[in-house]
């Protein structure tokens, strides 16, 4: 089996500094490298996951960077669903906070560690995270804060890069994701952190489809399955926690925790 163990370097001081150092640059570089695809992406998730939406139970968008998806959400659920998203880099909620204030979207800007979510047990009917769990040091724990914070029923999105399996587009990818992407990216959003080097490395070495589904069903999630996008360039993986929750299931000790005290929240504090 996969091991989540990160060979890159992980460590929460380090990648939240890279995304500080970006973060000018992040949106510019995330639309204009995948030609725009992201977006489409984003919204092909909040299409699939909204019909399943209620009206007032509140939704949490993890790792939300400058807030693409959580304003995805906003644009398709206006305010009958309420959204709550966090991060735990300061720059690029500022720019996340700044484009909702823009777009007249009441969103709580929460500044926390995914690995310690400053959020109740059993409080969202939707955790959504992007481009995000494969940045987390400890993903396995970051799966399973989610599923803390999920309520019985909900369910679990995330939207991760994966390599294509078709080998003519796979072949065109790599080269793309080794060679061309680092190239501009660095070039263009100067950093000392190597960040555009590090998204292939982190790429390549994250789990995909099966094997993240195997991390799913391990904390005890159910209907597992995923969608391909853009021929496997990105996957959706979607999950449900169990209404009642399984005896067998182990799920992490972090998970009965209360939730944590060291969060700012960049708009009103919510659901602690
Ligand atoms: C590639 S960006 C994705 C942003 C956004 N979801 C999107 O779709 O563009 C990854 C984000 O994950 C955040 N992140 C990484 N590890 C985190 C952690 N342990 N806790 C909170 N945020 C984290 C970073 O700060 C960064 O904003």
């Amino acid at each position: 089996m996969t091991e989540l163990t990160p060979q890159v370097d992980k460590t929460p001081g380090r990648i939240r500094q890279m995304f500080g150092e970006i973060a000018p640059w992040y949106d510019f570089l995330n639309h204009f490298l995948s030609l725009n695809i992201d977006q489409r992406w984003r919204r092909r998730v909040v299409r699939l996951t909204a019909p399943e939406l209620r009206p007032g139970r509140p939704i949490l968008d993890v790792c939300t960077g400058t807030g693409d998806l959580a304003l995805a959400y906003h644009r398709h659920c206006g305010a009958a669903v309420p959204i709550v998203a966090c991060d735990f880099c300061h720059p690029m909620l500022v720019r996340a906070a700044q484009k909702a204030l823009n777009r007249g979207a009441v969103i709580p800007w929460v500044e926390a560690d995914a690995q310690r979510l400053p959020f109740s047990v059993n409080t969202f009917q939707l955790v959504t995270v992007a481009f995000g769990l494969r940045n987390i040091s400890d993903p396995d724990l970051g799966i399973a804060e989610m599923v803390r914070v999920l309520q019985p029923g909900g369910r679990l999105a995330i939207l991760e890069f994966a390599t294509p399996r078709m080998p003519l587009l796979r072949r065109v990818y790599l080269a793309y994701l080794r060679y061309i992407l680092p190239l501009i990216g660095q070039c263009l959003a100067r950093n000392r952190h190597a960040a555009y080097r590090y998204l292939p490395e982190s790429v390549l070495q994250f789990p995909e489809y099966d094997a993240l589904l195997e991390r799913l069903r391990r904390q005890g999630l159910v209907e597992e399955r995923y969608v391909p996008l853009s021929g496997g360039i990105a996957v959706l993986y979607l999950a449900r926690k169990p209404a009642v929750s399984a005896a067998h299931v182990q799920l992490p000790s972090q998970a009965d925790a209360a939730p944590v005290q060291s969060c700012s929240t960049i708009c009103s504090d919510v659901y602690h």
